[in-house]
């Protein structure tokens, strides 16, 4: 049954053409979540190919060699997206698969550029526009090897300028839209605090084996604050003016509500709560006055978190061209009556899924940390436009369901999934419309269910089905593929 969708009575038929005509809609994902040919054709590992073969560490025990195998299958990919009236894609490149082993002076895989360069080429015959993210978490497994990766963030620089150089060399004649890292908090504490991500470092659970090592996470997160900053200067200074394209940051971040709404110490506990997450890498790149961390965490992290130089100070500001947005639910926050805890990064605070009248945050989702909250959604859009100021590119925002495993017409008549973005794109088409935030995309996460990291197949995503146990991986898609493409264009002039 092909769905029909209406959007005759309001809000909707209100929003009808808030956002501009130029608006960037489309897909999101990441290399190492859908490329599969982990090996082939030169590509060199990953951190997360490594990773993914330590017992406990993948939810299902998958590894992401084949993923959506969509290496070999972009051309039906593209066609498919062009099927769903997409206007922009947004993918990641694997940086091992460019330059095996990563370093400055490693031989470049031509035929890796090759494959990036016939993607982008196959898009723009079909009139997609790429968002090209360059760091989307799959540091080559050797200069983890070979100096600690980010931890070292001499060794590290020149190695990231010289990948991200060149692929503003290769591809930068067709890529007018550069994200130089996806989500630097959630690589950092996932990595190097939590250790569920690779490259698998729990700094803060493991400090007494070698003194302290919770300092590591505000080493990676301003390793990536500086290198992004770099890379942008080369990008404005050696290839903006002929290319004309433009270069920023993704950033992830949910919204914290307090969970008392009367209670100063929660108002206080959940603006802390957005600093410790978003404004710990937006304040220093967006922020107006002197480049600093947010006080708060000057405040709890002292000298464990890492001071600009005067030169890294210049170069951070204007950095980002654009502010671009990952988001997918909202939480509760109480105040810790308890001082900071040495292994704290969220600035202490409870985390919860219901406020103090007993409101819950939304509907579940099968993934614990993921809960439909439109509302807190509303109000992270405007507490950014209001912070920062900036053209808002939303890069990321998705949801989950519970079983979905064979590709029945169950499965496929995807309503919760509908009903996610039909809250979520309402917010935003309001924010535009009432309050003249500048929102200039949104890109789906995701197009295809895919390798979900730590969750392996268990969590799905796409807006595509994908049957993992045929070779071909099978596509087909579900309905909120349709719902988007009608919904979009009802939204846009
Ligand atoms: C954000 C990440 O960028 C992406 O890789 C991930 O799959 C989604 N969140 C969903 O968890």
């Amino acid at each position: 049954m092909s769905p029909n969708f209406s959007f005759n009575s309001p809000p909707e038929s209100v929003l009808k053409g808030s956002l501009r005509p130029d608006f960037h809609w489309g897909y999101a994902t990441a290399a190492t979540q859908i490329e599969g040919a982990w090996n082939v054709d030169g590509r060199g590992p990953s951190i997360w190919d490594t990773f993914a073969r330590i017992p406990g560490k993948i939810k299902d025990g998958s590894t992401p060699y084949d993923a959506c195998r969509s290496y070999d299958f972009y051309k039906e990919d593209v066609a498919l997206m062009k099927s769903y009236g997409v206007r922009a894609y947004r993918f990641s490149l694997s940086w091992s698969r460019i330059i095996p082993l990563g370093g400055r002076d490693d031989p470049v895989n031509e035929k890796g550029i090759e494959f990036y360069s016939d993607l982008i080429n196959e898009l723009l015959k079909n009139d997609i526009t790429p968002f090209v993210t360059l760091f989307h978490w799959d540091m080559p497994q050797a200069l983890e090897d070979r100096y600690g990766g980010m931890l070292n963030q001499a060794a590290y620089t020149p190695d990231f300028l010289r990948y991200a150089r060149l692929c503003f060399e290769r591809f930068g004649d067709r890529v007018k839209h550069w994200i130089t890292y996806n989500e630097p908090g959630v690589y950092t504490l996932a990595g190097y605090a939590d250790g569920v991500h690779a490259p698998g470092r729990s700094s803060f659970r493991d400090r007494n084996e070698e003194g302290d090592s919770s300092t590591e996470p505000f080493i990676v997160a301003h390793t990536q604050l500086v290198t992004h900053a770099r890379a942008a200067k080369i990008y404005r200074e050696e290839f903006k003016p002929s290319q004309k394209g433009m270069i920023g940051i993704t950033l992830h971040g949910n919204w914290s509500e307090p969970w008392d709404a009367e209670d100063e110490a929660d108002i206080a506990a959940a603006e802390r709560a957005r600093e410790f997450e978003i404004a710990w890498f937006a304040d220093p790149l967006y922020g107006r006055g002197e480049v600093e961390y947010p006080a708060s965490m000057r405040a709890q992290l002292g000298d464990r978190l890492p001071r600009f130089t005067e030169e890294e100070k210049a170069l951070m500001r204007g950095s980002s061209e654009f502010y671009g947005m990952n988001t997918y639910t909202s939480f509760f926050v109480r105040d810790k009556k308890t001082p900071p805890d040495i292994n704290d990064h969220k600035g202490n605070v409870d985390v919860l899924d219901e406020n103090k009248q007993g409101v819950s945050r939304g509907a579940e989702s099968d993934t614990a940390w993921l809960r439909t909250s439109p509302w807190g959604f509303a109000k992270l859009l405007r507490w950014i436009w209001g912070r920062y100021h900036v053209p808002i590119y939303m890069t990321e925002n998705g949801t989950t369901a519970k079983g979905e495993t064979e590709p029945s017409e169950d499965i496929l008549n995807d309503t919760h999934r509908i009903k996610f973005f039909r809250e979520y794109l309402g917010e935003l088409a309001k924010a535009v419309k009432e309050d003249g935030v500048d929102v200039r995309s949104y890109f789906a996460w995701t197009f295809a269910d895919n390798w979900e990291w730590a969750a392996g197949y268990t969590d799905r995503f796409g807006l595509t089905f994908i049957d993992f146990n045929t070779p071909e991986k099978r596509r087909y898609p579900k309905h909120s593929a349709t719902f988007l493409r009608e919904f979009f264009g009802h939204l846009i002039r």
